[in-house]
């Protein structure tokens, strides 16, 4: 009914695979951001966090003659590292998201860390969606800017079909190997229990409207019990880190429940619980990376779900990953203590 959908808070989505895969080079291209080419190394070494309105959303897959309207006010996409250090990031990501992105290198099929990611996701059963990334290498590939992928299939070569074919028949013996049924989304007939390939390129953008749609439309149909909104808080750190100008700060993922300035907080410390009011409650500007520097917006509260950027006094000893708790009023603060370090 009409009440209910318009509590759905936004869908996090975590962005999980092997290194180089292409993960933050296709929030990249679906952002119109340059971030990985800003990355050491070309390397992923933190989580990042990127709030995607509806709008934005609608825009990038009208091609698609999607409804006019989603019943989610957007998307929030958490950015994973790949590399094989980072099963923690990893872990940390995939615990708090609702649906997820695994992406697969068209060109390498599953790697060690596809399987490690896979893993996270079967252990608390989220579901995901396989973004077979690359296509644009196939050999003889002709680019077709930002098309929906079977637009784009229309316009290649016999030579390059076959190829496609061939490694996507390749990827879904793969997956069967590790126990999972997969098939190109076009062609799954039966979503949640057969899970759903979409050929994307993060270069050129082909399946990059057919990825956030079915992503979306994936997320409100099955999910609309997970995704209505509480008042409770319940609220993640991602990453502590010093800014300048704003010392030790901390990202957090607000799932639930609105956040305000000078709300009283504790927060799980390396030696004893932290408690702290915050000062500010900073967001990125849509579609921009939380972990990149940029021009913040200031907020009085937020509501979830939201990526947001903390400044509190005592933030130095937080421990990324665990989780952060209000004090409402009449509230025992030694209580909350004693919860926050139990993470
Ligand atoms: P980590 O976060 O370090 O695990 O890597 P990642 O999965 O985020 O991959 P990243 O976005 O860093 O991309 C790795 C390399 O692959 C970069 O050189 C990208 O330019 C390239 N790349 C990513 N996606 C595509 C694609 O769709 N087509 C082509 N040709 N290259 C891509
Ligand atoms: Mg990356
Ligand atoms: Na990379």
């Amino acid at each position: 009914n009409e009440e209910r959908e318009e509590n759905l808070r936004s869908p996090i989505c975590c962005i999980m695979g092997h290194v180089d895969t292409g993960k933050t080079k296709l929030l990249d291209c679906i952002r119109g951001t340059h971030v990985q080419e800003g990355e050491a190394g070309g390397i992923t070494q933190q989580i990042g966090a990127t709030y995607f309105p509806a709008e934005n959303i609608l825009e990038r897959t009208k091609e698609l003659k999607a409804d006019a309207k989603l019943k989610v006010p957007g998307l929030l996409v958490i950015d994973t590292p790949g590399h094989e250090s980072f099963t923690n990031l990893r872990s940390r990501g995939s615990n708090l998201c609702d649906i997820a992105i695994l992406v697969v290198d068209i060109m390498h099929g599953l790697e060690p860390q596809t399987i490690e990611s896979l893993n996270l996701l079967r252990r608390r059963n989220t579901e995901f969606i396989v973004a077979l990334n690359k296509v644009d290498r196939l050999f003889g590939w002709k680019k077709c800017k930002n098309a929906p992928i079977r637009k784009a299939m229309k316009q290649q070569s016999v030579d390059v079909v076959n190829e496609f074919n061939r490694r996507v028949t390749e990827v879904i013996t793969q997956f069967k190997e590790q126990g999972l049924n997969t098939e190109l989304y076009y062609k799954n007939r039966e979503m949640g229990e057969t899970f759903s390939i979409v050929p994307t390129s993060a270069i050129s953008g082909e399946g990059i409207p057919d990825l956030l749609l079915l992503l979306v439309k994936w997320a409100e149909k099955s999910m609309v019990e997970k995704l209505t909104y509480v008042d409770k808080v319940q609220c993640t750190v991602l990453e502590v880190k010093v800014i300048e100008g704003h010392g030790t700060t901390i990202d957090v993922v607000l799932v639930n429940g609105v956040l305000h300035e000078g709300d009283q907080i504790v927060v799980c410390g390396t030696q004893e619980p932290i408690v702290t009011s915050i000062r500010s409650l900073l967001t990125p500007q849509p579609l921009k990376e939380i972990r990149v520097k940029g021009t913040y917006m200031h907020h009085k509260e937020v509501k979830a779900a939201q990526c947001i950027k903390i400044t509190a006094q005592g933030l130095e000893h937080a421990v990324a990953g665990t989780a952060l708790h209000v004090i409402g009023p009449g509230e025992d603060v030694e209580e909350a203590k004693k919860t926050a370090m139990e993470d």
